[in-house]
């Protein structure tokens, strides 16, 4: 199995770049930033809940988003593998994970780290909020909020996949098709030790 961890923070290019590797590879993308504004959409007592901290730009329990993947996992029983967009996000949903693949007698093939400055960043979700009517791209104080919650909280995930020799970083800031090819040298090289 394949199961890419695409990492990186608020509009590094990881949705982008996830539709790319779906075409190519076969892959389940499982988002759980689209997974919950699929909750909000449909208006659960889920959804309901994590409206706010979304929109807020704060991150949602651990819990709740654990049981989401979990229950991806299990429903995509024949899959040839998973790319894993916006989760794990804090050093306990890495955990999470690994305990549910093991479970499943899998593993994380590795992780790619879309490397993007704040200054691009803003500028890529404010332009994208304009048309998008996501809330969270709204205003500049929500897309701040936002990279602070992946600095504090998100990035010693990074920490977790180094110390499994696991991470790769590639950067994101340039032509979509270059970064997609850099993404697929990556991939290349964990195809190429696993066979
Ligand atoms: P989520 O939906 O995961 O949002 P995010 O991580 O903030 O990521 P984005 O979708 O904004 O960015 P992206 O990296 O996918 O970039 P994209 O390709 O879209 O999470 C939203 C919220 O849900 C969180 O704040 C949290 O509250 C909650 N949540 C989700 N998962 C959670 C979890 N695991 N735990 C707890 N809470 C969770 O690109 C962005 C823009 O840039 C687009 O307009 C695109 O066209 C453009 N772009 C892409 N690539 C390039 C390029 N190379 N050059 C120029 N523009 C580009």
């Amino acid at each position: 199995m394949l199961n890419l961890v695409l990492f990186g923070p608020p509009g590094a290019g990881k949705g982008t770049q996830s539709q790319k590797l779906i075409e190519k590879f076969g892959l389940i993308h499982l988002s759980t930033g689209d997974l919950l504004r699929g909750e909000i959409f449909e208006g659960t007592a889920l959804g309901l809940e994590a409206k706010k901290l979304m929109d807020e730009g704060t991150l949602v329990p651990d819990k709740v988003v654990i049981g989401m993947i979990s229950n991806k996992l299990d429903a995509n029983k024949d899959a040839k593998g998973f790319i894993f967009d916006g989760f794990p996000r804090t050093v306990a949903q890495a955990e999470a994970l690994d305990e549910l693949l093991i479970s499943k007698s899998s593993s994380i093939s590795g992780m790619i780290a879309l490397e993007v400055n704040d200054a691009e960043l803003e500028n890529r979700l404010l332009l994208r909020g304009k048309s998008s009517g996501r809330p969270d791209d709204a205003n500049p104080e929500v897309i701040r909020k936002r990279i602070k919650e992946y600095n504090n909280k998100t990035a010693p995930v990074a920490d977790f996949y180094k110390n499994q020799n696991k991470y790769t970083s590639i950067n994101g800031i340039g032509e979509v098709n270059e970064i997609f090819t850099s993404i697929c040298d990556v991939i290349a090289t964990w195809l190429k030790k696993a066979n």
